[in-house]
Formats: structure tokens, sequence, C-alpha cells
């Protein structure tokens, strides 16, 4: 079998992180005999610098051609002055839209070995393994906007397809895991909302009547998933509400730098990303975490190549290099232990694969 896999390293630490995320990628890839075609591609402030524009058309036309597509992160300071239109994010946020990726999944699942690291007491986190399902190419990151000097507006818009075609993602998922759907809006204030959680009821209703459905407005969400993270299985909402929600469900995992994601369309390709970004803070230093980076390559295997075996072993491989104590210093730093470099801790995973 052979697969050609666009990577699109950006700014800040995606760089270093995608260079461990290959390094697994490829070892994997030797051992079950996939030959891979790996290729680089522009986006970002990257892209900017060199070409003028975030989203290169030649990005673009690669990214369609390929089996899947690995990013690292974008954005950074350098370019917050630049014109909205030309700003890093928007090189994403249009990958995303041009792609049709309107589904985001977001797992986030706590490791005993990481419980420590969390804000939370561990004994709330026994047991936390939920998906969290964002809608991604719709909503308020995409509706009308405009400012004045003295005024701006942005606008949330939704249609029923819309919401129709991220539900039922979420139903499949969740009737192979705990038959159990919390769907997230703000219907007591928004009207998108209120479309939002008329039509997830009908879609569960009609479609999936074997799924408890929950309904919550996001601002309780938010409390709840502190409170009592492990009665979630998987959470739906819109685009915005689950950019906030997944940061915040990330202090459950430990740390941000853990966390993967893949962002698929129907048919076609998906971008797999680890939903941390370029956190130009620590860009440059060798001491990101490369978990997140990492995990999204086993998401890539699973569901844009369906080699499920390979994804388990990646995923084994990050457990058990968390388990022997492994640590970069966003995690080292709650335990007082030595931390270990991005490639260092590469290195770790390569040896447990
Ligand atoms: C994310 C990021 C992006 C988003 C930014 C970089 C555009 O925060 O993937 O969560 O808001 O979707
Ligand atoms: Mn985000």
């Amino acid at each position: 079998m052979s697969a050609s896999v666009v990577i699109l390293p950006g700014d800040g630490i995606g760089p270093e992180v995608s260079v461990q995320a290959c390094r697994v990628l490829e070892t994997i890839a030797a051992r079950i005999d996939l030959k891979l075609k790996l290729e680089e591609a522009l986006i970002g402030g990257a892209a900017i610098d060199s070409t003028g524009g975030p989203l290169p058309a030649e990005t673009l036309e690669m990214c369609r051609e390929a089996d899947a597509i690995f990013l690292g992160a974008v954005g950074g300071p350098q370019w917050a002055d630049v014109d909205v239109d030309l700003r890093p994010e928007q090189g994403l946020l249009d990958l995303r839209r041009s792609l049709g990726l309107f589904a985001n999944l977001r797992p986030v699942k706590t490791l005993p070995a990481l419980a420590a690291a969390s804000p939370l007491r561990a004994e709330r986190l026994a047991g936390v393994d939920i998906i969290i399902v964002r809608e991604l190419t719709g909503g308020i990151y995409f509706g009308k906007r405009g400012r004045s000097e003295t005024e701006a507006f942005d606008t949330c818009e939704y249609s029923v397809y819309e919401i129709e075609r991220i539900c039922r993602i979420a139903g499949r998922l969740a009737m192979q895991r705990r038959k159990k759907v919390t769907s997230v809006d703000k219907a007591n204030v928004l009207e998108t909302s209120r479309l939002w959680r008329e039509t997830a009821t009908r879609v569960y209703k009609d479609e999936f009547p074997e799924l408890e459905v929950e309904h919550l407005y996001i601002d309780a969400a938010t409390m709840h998933l502190l409170s009592r993270p492990a009665e979630f299985d998987l959470m739906v909402m819109d685009n915005m509400f689950g950019d906030i929600l997944t940061d915040e469900a990330s202090m459950l995992a430990g740390s941000l730098g853990v966390l993967p994601s893949a962002s698929l369309s129907v048919t076609g390709t998906g971008v797999f990303e680890p939903i941390h970004g370029s956190a130009p803070d620590i860009a440059g230093r060798g001491i990101a975490n490369p978990c997140g980076a990492i995990l999204s390559i086993a998401m890539l295997l699973r569901h844009a190549l369906n080699l499920g075996d390979a994804a388990d072993q990646v995923e084994s491989a990050v457990r058990k290099t968390l388990e022997s104590g492994a640590r970069t210093a966003d995690l080292a730093a709650v335990g007082g232990g030595e931390s270990l470099s991005t490639s260092a801790f590469g290195d770790a995973v390569l040896a447990q694969l």
C-alpha cells in the first residue's frame, strides 16, 4: 500500500513538533510496509513571508491531491498587524473551508500517568474519556464581518444542513462508544443555537433512537466539564464553542500539548493537527511537547489511511513513554522532575515503538 501525506509545519513550535511526528510516521510506515510519499508545503506566517499570503495556491493544490495532511501550528506576534485576510490563522481557516473539513474530532482522555499534571483532583479524573465534535466550517468564524473606527461586527450563521451533518457524524461516533451525546449551545439567547437544538433533537430522535441525549448551555457546560468530567462521553457543538471548550478540556488531560485532532469531510482528505497553537513564547527552544502532534499521526493513520492497528501502536507507544516517566517541560514543571527536549521525547517514543 502507498500513501501521500502533505506536511504543513507552519509557525512557532509547529516545525519542531512536526519533525517528531514525521519520524513516528516514517517508522510505523516502514514497519507495516506502507510506501510513504511525504511532501512539505507552506502555510500561515511562513507562507506569508515567502509568498505574500497564508495559503498559497500551490499548497492548496498539493493538499487536494494528498491522502492526508498533517499540520503543526500557525500564527505568531510578528504577523499580528497584517491585514485580517492575510493573517496566518486565515490560511488555516481557508484550508478547512476549501477542503470541506466540517467535522473536527478532539479526543480527551486522562492517562493515569498524567493525572497529577492536571489542575483537577485525581479522583475527579478517573475514567475521563471524552470526544468533542466541533463544527469547523461554519458559524461566527466564517460569517460576515466588518469594522469602522468605532464599531465592529461578526455574524454567526448556521443552516439546518450544516447542523444535521455534524450531528449525524457525532451520532454515528456515539453509537460506537457509550451511546451518549451531549449537545452544547446557547439556545436561551442565540437564534443559531435555537436552530441547533431543534435540529439536534430531531436528528437524534429520528435517526439515533438508542442514544441518550443531553442538551447543555455553553456556560453551564464549561462548569460541568470540571465538576463531572467522567460523565461525558461525546459532546457536539458549534465552531466557537468547540474552540473554547476543547482548550478547557485539555486541562483534564494534563496539558494542551497532549491533545490531537482530526478535521474530516465526508469524502476526501483530512487534516490532522495538535490542538495547541504555535506557542511563540517557547518556539525555537526545543522544549515543546510533541505528544499532540504524534497522537495526531495516530488519528491520521486511523481515519485517513484506515490503519487502525498502526494507530493503536502509536498511541500505545506514547502512553508507555509517559508511563515510563518521560516528560517535556510543560508536564515536568508540575511534578518537579527533569524534563526532556522535544527531540529526546521523540526518541523515547520511537524506542517504545
Ligand atoms: C484551533 C485554533 C484555530 C481555531 C486558530 C489557529 C484559527 O485555535 O484549531 O483550535 O480557532 O480554530
Ligand atoms: Mn483553538
